[in-house]
């Protein structure tokens, strides 16, 4: 399904099922000084000690939990991995603890204090790492820092279970229309898409030495993953060909240049 509308506010859009026992939780928020859209996807991660990937939009909270309803019965999530404390990942922790009374919140230390200073209860909150490994049954995550980022606290996974690769914010891109997968987007779309979405969110990208970013993202290509999510890009197959972009986006060294659109 491919959504060409632009309506005025955040929408909800019909869950994906990339692999069996993963789903993709989706909404999008129009940016139409931006010259399209965002998608924004939580996940869930089924089987014996089953995982919520991060939270969606607090403005979309009821289409949130009826999706999330959908999937899986909340008492039975054991974890929410919050991979930052964004208000675009965290605006239904608090909703969905309520539903989940077993699950703990896993997210970095950072996230931890600002859940903290927000008032938010942290009893349930547990602090991970980069290189921590998280048991869940029938999957092993490896917990790992994402190539780019617009939080510090931002933490990633490798599942090898699903040869699944979460990278939250980063290969986010602004797209004209949110369609099934990364490789449905037309070429010129997806490089602008990328370049516009990093240089509002990570505007750092592009004065980040090459050596140091050629050696993260080719961390993440040794991985193989065979499936890429990312919280602002539909499900991506080919996580080479998402890093040839970036490198060829980086080595053009664009400035960020955004302004208010007022
Ligand atoms: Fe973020
Ligand atoms: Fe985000």
């Amino acid at each position: 399904m491919t959504d060409t509308t632009q309506p005025a506010g955040p929408r909800a859009l019909a869950t994906l099922h990339p692999r069996d026992g993963i789903a993709v939780l989706r909404s999008a928020m129009p940016l139409p000084d931006l010259g399209g859209q965002l998608a924004n996807n939580a996940f869930v991660f089924d089987g014996r000690e089953p995982m919520l990937v991060d939270t969606g939009f607090a403005l979309l909270s009821e289409d949130m939990l009826a999706a999330l309803a959908a999937e899986i019965d909340p008492r039975r999530l054991r974890r929410i991995f919050l991979s930052h404390a964004d208000a675009d990942h965290v605006g239904n922790l608090a909703a969905v603890l309520e539903l989940a009374p077993e699950a703990r919140v896993l997210t970095g230390f950072l996230g931890y204090a600002k859940l903290m200073l927000t008032g938010f209860p942290v009893d349930r909150v547990q602090v991970i790492a980069p290189g921590d490994t998280l048991d869940l049954g029938d999957r092993r995550l490896s917990v790992l820092r994402p190539p780019y980022y617009d939080a510090p606290e931002t933490l990633g996974f490798h599942d090898a279970a699903s040869d699944t690769l979460f990278v939250v914010d980063a290969f986010g891109a602004v797209l004209p229309a949110i369609t099934r997968t990364a490789e449905q987007i037309d070429d010129d779309a997806l490089d602008r898409g990328l370049e516009t979405w990093s240089q509002l969110d990570a505007p750092w990208l592009a004065s980040l030495d090459r050596a140091a970013l050629e050696a993260s993202l080719a961390a993440l290509s040794a991985l193989a993953p065979r499936l890429v999510l990312g919280a602002h890009l539909p499900p991506a197959l080919d996580v080479d060909a998402l890093i040839e972009r970036i490198l060829r986006l980086h080595a053009r060294g664009r400035a960020p240049a955004l302004r208010n659109a007022a």
